[in-house]
């Protein structure tokens, strides 16, 4: 843009200059001209007289008058010549041509020694007469040689003329060449800018040549050095992620957002303490959910709104009118939004498309998933619920929504079409399948299509995204750009991205913990455990992609591979009810049951019970007790997005003791490589590895958990929702100037 303006700014000056100089140089133009036309004239006057000043003599000499005549008859032939003659020392004048003038008269010619040159006025005009000395003898005559001076007024008008012509030739031509090179200057500006945001989209990819930078190069990198809020800290350096942190990087690279959350489940559930609800207490309950226990401590931190699924049976005798209510309870940081479901809808939306379908067509599980037209139709009109709560909830035109999981695949497509300008992440905590797999699903189009509703789509793993860019390429139009993990569906771009989901550091729940000590003792007070009993320990919902039947099996394995752990080991699992309505999940629950009878039956007896199957739901800090009294903790998953049992475990242990026996298939072995990780399926090394957890010396054991304690530590949740908040306000940014290139486009006088 500089360019553009000092240009103009060039051209603006010279053009000013030349038409200062045409009008300083117009009054003296005429008399130049003048001047250069009389001085041409008496040239000529003295040509004349030099040519025929022979002739004249002779004639004079024999005073051969006719003779003279024709001699200066002939000379007058010129056209610029009006008249020649010879005016004698009596100041007669001789043998004149035929036009001289009736004014002229041989008085008026100056008797000079030399030639001389004065003017007359002849039918008003103006005549130079030129006079030259000619002596014969005792004879002395002026030859007089007369020019019409009328064209030295035509010639200088043509010269006026001329000049100002010149001078608007001029002016053209340079504005002309100012308007092409401001064009082309404008052009650069504008290929600047588009390289600028090539750039961004592209990652610099198709940047041809190296060239020097301009002022506009230096304007659009300030722009773009905007961009990367946070990119150098949180790429190279080790960042501490807490709340301030992330509280810091919303004010700074998102100033003044509005931030949403949309899932199904809500952080705080009322429920009444006793189902007749008569004279009952309301109890607040904190559920067994990865999606909780990631984003409860984010949203404390951030503030905002929470818009869920109001599921708890004394949830609408809390909420306000808007049905809202804030939390925490204990000391209010942002705002729940409850929305109703139906239980007809909830059979639909959640048992059925939800959990029947989708959750066992992403997990490798080997349960059949099943899609029914009536759950589809319920799923569609949930998601619509919620993106409308969003709009009425949002107070800003582009507030940052943060879609959770699997329940809300059509609600990104949903919310874009109300709030056009919102920046909508959203993140699917379970795994992607690959694409033969996803193709079962009858409405895969519309969920896929759904899901780039989004602004940013993340996943826990690489892998994953990978797996959904198969997916797409598959079976949905779409330009993907795998190198800069982007698919553009109708115009819109959805970036895709791995971002490890993690818990909060130090966890609330470890707030107030008895030690160590006290928490083994406690435990195997309640368990009716002596003191030189190991423990082992599996804490989750009751679900059969976590492996519970698989873990039981590897107990079984130990005991019968050495005997010597009867009596000497306990494996405790505690599963909180959960879809219980499913046959699925209630043919899990059975077979868990009947599985730990039949394995106590074999290796326990009347005072030992190897398995404690323990079915009901911990709230968090009842867990950490639980987890700070073992010395193992079994994560055997069939398959997982991540697993936040496994790192809750380690975030516990704060005296850098226990083992963590972690499934291959899990999200989290990729970041917990110091657990023993285990493939489910091989109940003999799972076996295996649970004789080795026990017999591990004190200092592997801590040696190992300080690894991934650190891990869990540095990359904590609120790391991973600060990443991608860092890559929404890069996106706004780099919208912003999308916005810019494109009003410039149609208004280039915009650009400043
Ligand atoms: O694992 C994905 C996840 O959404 C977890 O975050 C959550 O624990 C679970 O699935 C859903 O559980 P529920 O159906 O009880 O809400």
């Amino acid at each position: 843009m500089l360019r553009v303006e000092t240009t103009l700014k060039y051209a603006t000056l010279g053009l000013a200059a030349i038409v200062l100089v045409a009008l300083a140089i117009a009054p003296f133009s005429k008399s130049l001209i003048e001047q250069w036309s009389r001085y041409d004239v008496e040239e000529r006057s003295r040509l004349v007289y030099n040519s025929i000043h022979g002739p004249v003599v002779r004639a004079m000499a024999d005073r051969a008058w006719d003779r003279l005549g024709s001699i200066f008859e002939g000379v007058a032939q010129d056209e610029r010549i009006l008249a020649v003659g010879l005016c004698d020392e009596a100041g007669t004048l001789v043998s004149p041509s035929k036009l001289m003038p009736r004014t002229f008269s041989c008085e008026k010619v100056a008797r000079s020694e030399g030639e001389s040159f004065s003017s007359i006025v002849n039918d008003g005009r103006k005549v130079l007469v030129g006079s030259f000395p000619i002596v014969d003898r005792a004879q002395k005559a002026y030859l007089v040689v007369l020019h019409d001076l009328s064209f030295i007024d035509a010639r200088s008008g043509e010269a006026q003329t001329f000049l100002v012509a010149t001078l608007a030739g001029v002016v053209i031509t340079v504005a002309g060449a100012a308007s092409i090179v401001a064009v082309l200057t404008f052009r650069g500006w504008m290929r600047s800018l588009q390289q600028a945001v090539a750039d961004i989209r592209f990652g610099g990819a198709r940047v041809t040549e190296r060239r020097e930078l301009t002022p506009i190069d230096m304007q659009i990198q300030a722009l773009l050095r905007e961009i990367d809020v946070g990119k150098v800290p949180f790429e190279t350096a080790q960042i501490d992620w807490s709340p301030r942190t992330l509280q810091d990087l919303l004010h700074n690279a998102l100033p003044g957002a509005e931030v949403l959350i949309v899932s199904n489940r809500e952080p705080y559930i009322h429920n009444y303490s006793d189902h007749s609800h008569s004279g009952a207490t309301i109890t607040l309950q904190t559920p067994a959910s990865g999606v909780v226990s990631a984003l409860e401590p984010v949203m404390r931190a951030c503030g905002g709104t929470w818009i869920a699924h109001g599921s708890g049976d004394a949830d609408r005798e809390t909420v306000d009118a808007r049905d809202t209510i804030a939390v925490p309870p204990d000391a209010p940081s942002y705002t729940l939004r409850r929305v109703w479901i139906s239980e007809e809808e909830q059979d639909g939306y959640y048992y059925g498309l939800a959990n029947e379908g989708l959750w066992p067509l992403c997990h490798i599980a080997f349960v059949r998933p099943v899609f029914r037209e009536t759950d589809w139709r319920a799923y569609e009109a949930i998601n619509r619920r919620f993106a409308d709560a969003v709009a009425a909830e949002a107070r800003s035109e582009d507030p940052i929504v943060l879609v959770q999981d699997y329940h809300f695949a059509l609600a990104p497509r949903m919310i874009r079409e109300k709030l056009p300008k919102a920046t909508i992440i959203t993140f699917w905590h379970i795994p992607w399948p690959n694409a033969e797999t996803f193709g079962i699903c009858p409405w895969k189009e519309r969920i896929i299509e759904g899901l780039l509703g989004s602004t940013i789509l993340g996943f826990h793993t690489q892998f994953h995204c990978n797996n959904f860019f198969e997916t797409v390429d598959r079976f949905v139009e779409s330009r993907i750009d795998r190198e800069h993990a982007a698919v553009t569906l109708a115009a819109h771009e959805t970036m895709v991205r791995a971002y490890p989901i993690s818990i909060e550091w130090p966890p609330k729940a470890l707030v107030g913990q008895p030690s160590i000590e006290t928490c083994r003792a406690e435990v195997r007070h309640k368990l009716g455990l002596p003191a030189d009993v190991a423990i082992g320990v599996g804490v989750e919902r009751f679900d059969y992609t976590k492996g519970i039947l698989d873990r039981m099996k590897a107990v079984d394995g130990l005991l019968t591979l050495d005997p010597s752990w009867k009596g000497r080991f306990v494996f405790v699992q505690v599963a909180a009810p959960t879809r219980s309505k499913l046959p699925s999940y209630k043919m899990l629950q059975s077979e868990a049951v009947a599985l730990a009878d039949e394995i106590n039956a074999r290796h326990g007896d009347a005072t030992y019970m190897p398995i404690r199957l323990i079915v009901c739901h911990h709230e968090p800090a009842e867990v950490l007790r639980l987890f700070r009294a073992a010395d193992l903790c079994i994560v055997s998953s069939l398959h997982d997005g991540m697993n936040l049992v496994a790192k809750e475990f380690i975030a516990s242990r704060d005296d850098e003791r226990g083992v963590l026996v972690l499934s291959s298939f899990t999200g989290a072995s990729r970041e917990l490589s110091e657990a023993l990780i285990v493939n489910p399926y091989d109940t003999h090394a799972m076996a295996n590895a649970l004789d080795a957890a026990l017999r591990m010396p004190v200092d592997e054991q801590c040696e190992r958990m300080r690894l991934m304690r650190q891990q869990v530590r540095e990359r904590n949740v609120y790391r991973w929702a600060g990443r991608m908040l860092i890559d929404a306000a890069r996106s706004r940014q780099r919208q912003r100037i999308l916005d810019i290139a494109e009003r410039s486009d149609r208004h280039p006088a915009k650009i400043h």
